[in-house]
């Protein structure tokens, strides 16, 4: 395949805008897409900082800068991305939704074009077998946030044609990152082996072992990780890390991995992390009202 030249980013959440930003910076002309007009919004503001950011650190220049915000285009159209080379799905993780995604991207995609879904847990190829195309569909799983973290996971259903693959690692290459390779199963390499480390940190809570304070410093000073298990699953979105740990309790078909009902409780009360201002810890300033968060 051509080296793409466009790229179409479905969910413009915190992975789908980074991803969006990513192909930008790179040179690649982006449709970022959500059903959520909020989100397109909150997408084109981040993004916009993020540049900055980048622009105030001596990484890219102010040129860069205004090259990349004029490369990219929001949009709640999917018809839109009728013409692009490359698509990123980073919508909600959920098979039923991304699969019914699929779906609708098989039918209005150019023939050529390659689907690959950002899922951090979700079977590539049943996800690739409900379209016309499954050698065309993959997994690239992108670190958050992604214009920041080093590594690209590629995960290759059972059908994914080499030019496909071969295609996914020169992009992910050409956004200088590092590329790991996984089987098709539940969670893959990473979450495989990080979620339930961040679900028993849930239970280590649960059970009264320690506070969430103590469990965090606990693993960041004793095995030094950047943020602590309870933090991160604030970052990460604890109705993302509990569709994961769903994913990898149906999917392996055994009980150490069954979610904690701690986890469950807080996205039940919609505490799903950062992202609405409030998870295991409380990001909201005095008297702020919980952010309705996408998923809720
Ligand atoms: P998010 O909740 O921040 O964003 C999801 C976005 O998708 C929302 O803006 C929502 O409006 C939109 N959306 C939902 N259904 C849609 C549809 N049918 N069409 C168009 N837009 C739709 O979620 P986040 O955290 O960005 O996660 C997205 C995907 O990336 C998930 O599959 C997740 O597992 C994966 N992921 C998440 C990471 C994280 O740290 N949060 C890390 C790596 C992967």
């Amino acid at each position: 395949m051509a080296e793409a030249k466009s790229l179409g980013v479905v969910g413009s959440g915190q992975m789908g805008s980074g991803i969006a930003q990513l192909g930008a910076m790179h040179g690649l002309h982006v449709w970022l897409l959500d059903t959520d007009p909020t989100a397109l919004y909150r997408a084109n503001k981040s993004i916009s900082s993020s540049l900055q950011r980048f622009v105030s650190k001596g990484q890219i220049s102010q040129a860069a800068c205004t090259e990349a915000l004029g490369r990219l285009e929001y949009t709640s159209n999917i018809d839109e991305l009728r013409s692009a080379d490359f698509i990123v799905e980073a919508i909600v993780e959920s098979e039923d939704v991304k699969k019914k995604l699929f779906i609708e991207l098989d039918k209005i995609t150019k023939s050529s074009a390659i689907l690959a879904s950002n899922t951090s847990s979700i079977s590539i190829t049943r996800l690739a077998s409900a379209t016309s195309r499954p050698r065309q569909v993959i997994g690239m799983h992108f670190m958050n946030p992604p214009p920041i973290m080093k590594l690209v996971e590629i995960v290759r259903g059972a059908d994914t044609s080499d030019e496909t693959f071969h295609a996914t690692k020169a992009l992910a290459e050409r956004f200088h990152k590092t590329i790991i390779c996984s089987q098709d199963y539940s969670g893959f390499i990473v979450n495989r082996i990080l979620m339930p480390m961040i679900n028993e940190a849930f239970f280590t809570l649960y059970t009264g072992v320690a506070t969430k304070e103590d469990i965090d410093t606990g693993m960041k000073l004793g095995t030094n990780h950047p943020m602590g298990p309870l933090e991160l699953a604030d970052f990460i979105g604890l109705d993302v890390c509990l569709s994961v740990m769903k994913v990898l309790h149906a999917g392996l078909g055994d009980n150490k991995y069954a979610p904690c009902p701690l986890l469950v409780q807080y996205v039940d009360a919609g505490h799903v992390g950062r992202k609405c201002g409030v998870g295991v810890y409380d990001y909201r300033k005095e008297s702020e009202p919980i952010k309705a968060s996408p998923r809720l």
